[in-house]
């Protein structure tokens, strides 16, 4: 499987952010992670459509954008027309029923669809929408800010989901999120991830094309399918 990375701009440089995005083109970034936040899904509030569109002019990597709000469902345009690539929702934030028509309704604009689970959450809440989606997010941080601690608890539930993906969809995407960085990452592709979010150990290392190859071949050796 190949190994992605997504630098979470949320670690970026605001007053810098061309710079920051080309910064990541050159370090070898497969994409960029987008955290948007309300302040109301989660404790803290981020950036929205304006931001994401005016980096989509700057860069040719797809925008893999975290949704950390309420009611994603109404702003799957506007992320398209920003120039989003993958749009992640949470699977606690809508009935099920409701999520999978989300999901359908991405794939319909022509971007790629994830779905999210929380630390609290079990693998299973991740399996009717195998089918549906492109890419399974696993927080290994509660979900709100960067810089917080790896969960290496939540290295079961990947290997639940990547087992369960390897019987009825084998090609899919597993991505972590938080707290992933040299000291990590192998537990994680370990576990069967194979796209890792970077905050703080990518934009903030003090060579981020160091800091991403290290990652991406400590991935590479230690990821198990
Ligand atoms: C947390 C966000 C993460 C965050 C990761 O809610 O979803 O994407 O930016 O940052 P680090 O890598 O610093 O934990
Ligand atoms: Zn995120």
């Amino acid at each position: 499987m190949t190994i992605k990375t997504s630098p979470s701009i949320l670690a970026c440089n605001f007053l810098e952010l061309e710079k920051e995005m080309k910064r990541a083109e050159a370090a070898g970034a497969t994409m960029l992670h987008c955290d948007v936040m309300d302040g109301v899904y989660v404790p803290n509030m981020s950036f929205g459509f304006s931001i994401i569109e005016s980096i989509s002019t700057i860069t040719d990597l797809p925008l893999d954008v975290h949704m950390m709000t309420v009611c994603p469902q109404n702003y799957l345009k506007e992320l398209k027309k920003a120039g989003a690539s993958i749009v992640t929702v949470h699977c606690d934030i809508m009935p099920e029923f409701q999520l999978a028509a989300t999901l359908r309704e991405i794939k319909a604009l022509g971007m790629k669809a994830a779905v999210s689970v929380k630390p609290k959450e079990p693998a299973e809440k991740v399996f009717p929408f195998v089918e549906l989606c492109d890419m399974i997010l696993v927080m290994t941080v509660e979900p709100g800010f960067g810089g917080q601690k790896f969960m290496a608890d939540m290295m079961p539930k990947v290997r639940a989901i990547r087992d369960y993906c390897n019987i009825h969809k084998p090609e899919m995407d597993i991505q972590v999120d938080g707290g992933i960085g040299e000291g990590t990452v192998a537990q994680a592709a370990e576990a069967g991830a194979n796209v890792f979010v970077v905050g703080t150990a990518s934009f903030r290392a003090p060579d981020m094309k160091e800091a991403l190859d290290n990652i991406t071949k400590k991935a590479a050796d230690a990821f198990v399918k």
